[in-house]
C-alpha cells in the first residue's frame, strides 16, 4: 500500500499524534481497567507489558507501509486513549478507537474519530470506513451513529478479553459525496 507522510492532526480540544514505542507504558494503565478493555475485541486483560510494547514500537513502520494509521489522542500534552484505521486496502478501513475511564463523557471519541475519518477519506482516498462494537457497547454505538456511520449487520464475534464469542455490531460509514 502506499502511504502518506507522517503527521498529526489537531482539533478544537485534542491533538492526534502518530503514536510511538513510547506510547505502551500510559497504554498499558489505561487498558489495565476491565471498562476499557472488555470492549476490544483484540486486547488481553490483565494487558500484557510486552505484547504492548511490541505493538507500539510498529506502529511507525505500519504508518510508512500504509498498512494502519494510528493517532494517541492527547488533551493538554497528556495521553487518554488512540484512535486508529487499519485493515487497510484501496479503498476501505475500520476504525477503532478507546478512551481512558476517566475521560469518558466529554465529546473526546466523537470529536477523534470525526478527524480520523476525514483524514481518512481526505488524504488516503478511502471510499468507506468500517467499525463496529460489542453488543453491550451503547456509548459505541452512539459514537458511530454521531458520525453518521449506519447499522450493516450483527455477527458473532470472539472477543479475546472476554474469552467467548459474543455479537458484534457492525456499520459502514461512506465518503461524503459519493453514492
Ligand atoms: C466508547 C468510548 C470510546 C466513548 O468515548 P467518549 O469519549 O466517552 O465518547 P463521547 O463522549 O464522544 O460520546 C459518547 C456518547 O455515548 C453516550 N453514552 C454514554 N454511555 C451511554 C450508554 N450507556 N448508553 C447510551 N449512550 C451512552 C454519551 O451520552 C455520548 O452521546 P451524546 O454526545 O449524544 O451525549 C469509551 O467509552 C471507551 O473508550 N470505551 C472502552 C473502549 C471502547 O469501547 N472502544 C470502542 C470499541 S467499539
Amino acid at each position: 500500500m502506499s502511504s502518506v507522510p507522517m503527521r498529526s492532526i489537531k482539533t478544537d480540544r485534542l491533538v492526534l499524534r502518530p503514536s510511538r514505542g513510547t506510547d505502551a507504558d500510559r497504554a498499558f494503565e489505561i487498558q489495565s481497567d476491565w471498562d476499557v478493555t472488555r470492549m476490544l475485541s483484540m486486547a488481553s486483560f490483565p494487558p500484557d507489558q510486552q505484547e504492548m510494547e511490541q505493538w507500539f514500537a510498529d506502529h511507525e513502520r505500519e504508518w510508512r507501509d500504509g498498512e494502519a494509521y494510528r493517532f494517541a489522542i492527547e488533551s493538554d500534552g497528556n495521553l487518554v486513549g488512540l484512535v486508529d484505521l487499519d485493515g487497510l486496502t484501496e479503498s476501505e478501513a475500520a476504525l477503532g478507537y478507546w478512551i481512558e475511564r476517566a475521560s469518558w463523557g466529554r465529546g473526546y471519541a466523537y470529536e477523534a474519530a470525526q478527524a480520523v475519518t476525514r483524514f481518512g477519506f481526505a488524504e488516503l482516498g478511502l471510499s468507506r470506513i468500517k467499525a463496529g462494537h460489542a453488543y453491550d457497547n451503547a456509548a459505541s454505538g452512539r459514537v458511530l451513529r454521531k458520525l453518521g456511520f449506519v447499522p450493516l449487520d450483527i455477527v458473532e464475534r470472539f472477543s479475546r478479553p472476554r474469552g467467548a464469542s459474543i455479537q458484534q455490531h457492525r456499520y459502514v460509514l461512506t465518503k461524503p459525496g459519493s453514492s
